[in-house]
């Protein structure tokens, strides 16, 4: 939807706060996303797609370096220049004075960073908590957590590593048992992963562990048919949600899930260092926090902020991050990354029949994360070759049931930047690699 420019405008002002100076890149940023809203008109998202004159305006409001191709925006992505800024001119301020200006003048805002989070989760502010990334989201559920001796948890073998040595971890100090369930890429169907988690319940299942979308192949999981099942059975599900916020449209109630942690600095384009964690009210009661809180906290979402001192500038940062998504809107920007992902998924697969795209290429099951594979052609060579050949990044996946390159671009890519990349894969995929 077209935003006004004077709504636009008023939000990055809200965002950056009346007391301090507005830096120099906000205008700037305001003034490129209303350019790129008057190109866009109210055409809708799927047509705005491909057209290179509104996202142009999108891209330049990124600092990247054009002598390279960064398809790794998965790993984390890099944050509009202002929102950079935002942070940097915080971290300044803070300098002067940190026992006052960080602790009493932008600490206090991380309310307004909650409260606009929250609106854009579909959730009620006192359920969310803002963290440093998506492992400490996560951690804080599968260590806060009580589980007995011999309760069991159900995860696939597709959740992120980190998740997985935190449960096993878990189970060697506590005693619980993990079950690790496979699936194929692609699955045959949303129903039979539901299907493989309903098989690897027992009487002592306690928790299932689901991401949202892997970072693997970037498969989407039926994440509220998967809630709906384990909830009939009172079981908690908690869901790793790190490549999914921002990425693609969908609300908390379109989960109907109870508890979700995320990275902020992959999708939202927010600063190196930021995430949160919803935890649904009447939930929060169970879920110890990661780092000690008082026991009038109980029921207080900030109890998962008790971290120490910490820098106020990362997590006040989100709130310019946020507004920028905002202006882009979060259906053009799925649009935009499906759109890059057909257009090298679809042209490698017609190039040569060694090629297979392990991500279904449809709107359900994935956007921007897409796993390509060369038979012949060694993942771990080919991103070599990729990089230092080319100044092309993508990333290796090296799982013990498949392999390829994971392939993310951004809403900066440009579309000769993923035909340089096609045009690249179809030479070695022609000649072999050197
Ligand atoms: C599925 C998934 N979960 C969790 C994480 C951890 O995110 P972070 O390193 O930001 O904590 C990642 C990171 O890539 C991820 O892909």
């Amino acid at each position: 939807m077209p935003v006004s420019r004077r709504a636009l405008l008023s939000g990055i002002g809200a965002s950056l706060g009346a007391a301090l100076p507005r830096p120099a890149f906000a205008s700037d940023a305001g003034a490129r996303l209303f350019r790129a809203n008057r190109a866009a008109g109210a055409r809708p998202a799927g047509e705005l797609a491909g057209d290179e004159a509104y996202w142009s305006e999108i891209a330049r409001a990124f600092d990247t370096d054009r002598t390279l191709v960064n398809l790794n925006n998965g790993g984390c992505s890099p944050a509009p220049a202002h929102v950079l800024e935002a942070m940097i001119r915080d971290l300044r301020f803070s300098n002067e004075i940190p026992v006052h200006h960080m602790w009493n003048v932008l600490e206090p805002r991380i309310e307004s960073v909650r409260r606009e989070l929250a609106a854009e989760f579909g959730c009620d502010p006192e359920e969310m908590a803002i963290t440093r990334n998506a492992s400490e989201a996560l951690e804080t559920l599968i260590f806060g957590i009580d589980l007995q001796p011999g309760d069991e948890v159900v995860l696939t073998n597709q959740n992120y590593p980190r998740m997985i040595t935190s449960w096993e971890q878990r189970a060697r100090r506590d005693r619980i048992v993990l079950r690790q369930i496979s699936f194929p890429v692609p699955p045959p169907s949303a129903a039979d992963i539901v299907e493989r988690f309903r098989r690897a319940i027992t009487p002592r299942t306690r928790v299932l562990e689901v991401t949202h979308i892997t970072n693997l192949t970037g498969q989407i999981l039926p994440v509220r048919d998967i809630v709906r099942m384990a909830r009939d059975r009172g079981i908690e599900v908690f869901v790793d949600g790190a490549h999914a916020f921002a990425h693609f449209p969908f609300r908390r109630d379109d989960l109907e899930c109870d508890y979700y942690g995320t990275s902020l600095h992959k999708w939202l384009f927010a600063p190196i260092g930021t995430g949160f964690l919803y935890v649904r009210r009447e939930k929060q009661k169970g879920i110890w926090p990661l780092m000690a809180a008082p026991a009038s906290m109980d029921e207080n979402v900030r109890k998962y902020e008790e971290i120490g001192t910490h820098p106020a500038a990362n997590h006040n940062a989100i709130a310019a991050a946020i507004t920028f998504h905002r202006g882009i809107g979060s259906a053009r920007k799925a649009a935009r990354l499906r759109l890059l992902r057909d257009r090298w998924a679809r042209r490698l697969l017609a190039a040569d029949r060694r090629v297979s795209v392990l991500t279904p290429l449809n709107s359900a099951e994935s956007c921007g994360i897409a796993l390509v594979r060369v038979e012949g052609l060694p993942t771990e060579r080919l991103q070599a070759y990729l990089w230092e050949r080319h100044r092309i990044m993508t990333t290796p996946i090296l799982h013990p049931e498949f392999d390829g390159l994971r392939i993310t671009p951004n809403v900066y890519t440009t579309l000769d930047e993923i035909d340089r990349f096609s045009e690249t894969m179809e030479g070695v995929i022609a000649r072999g690699l050197p």
